[in-house]
């Protein structure tokens, strides 16, 4: 069912500093910063040869990030990303299989512009593990 490794989302309190320490320090080449209220965060990404890293900064009241960043001060590691070919096939599937989705199941525009779903950590061992639909499950395609 799964994919590349789509990306790895960090969260931070203070997205410009994050931006500022991994193009400094690591040399990192970053997207410009985004701000999607629809999933309460202000996002940026780092390329990298074969993926990405999301940097998430709480945006808005109520921010799923938020919470986040009360319970791991200093930021973290907060979700990984694996793409899938098709959302709606691979939601179905893994509803049969007895997995549980954040929300109510159907799939939302990530940041990306393609639908995304979230998987229940509680079913993967503590990880929060985020499903793209990219078309292509083994494309070298990058937006
Ligand atoms: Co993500």
């Amino acid at each position: 069912m799964i994919g590349r490794l789509n990306h790895v989302a960090l969260v931070v309190n203070d997205l410009a500093l994050a931006c500022h320490s991994w193009r400094t320090m690591l040399g990192a080449t970053i997207s410009e910063t985004q701000k999607l209220p629809e999933h309460g965060v202000t996002v940026a990404f780092i390329d990298l040869p074969n993926t990405r890293i999301e940097l998430l900064e709480p945006l808005g009241d109520g921010s799923p990030v938020s919470r986040f960043l009360e319970r791991h001060t200093g930021g973290g590691m907060h979700h990984i990303c694996l793409e899938v070919e098709d959302i709606a096939v691979a939601r179905d599937e893994l509803l049969d299989r007895g997995a549980r989705l954040l929300g109510d199941g159907e799939p939302r525009i990530g940041a990306h512009g393609n639908p995304v779903l979230f998987m229940h950590p509680g079913d993967f061992h503590g990880t929060l593990i985020e499903l793209e639909e990219t078309g292509s499950s083994d494309s070298d395609e990058r937006d």
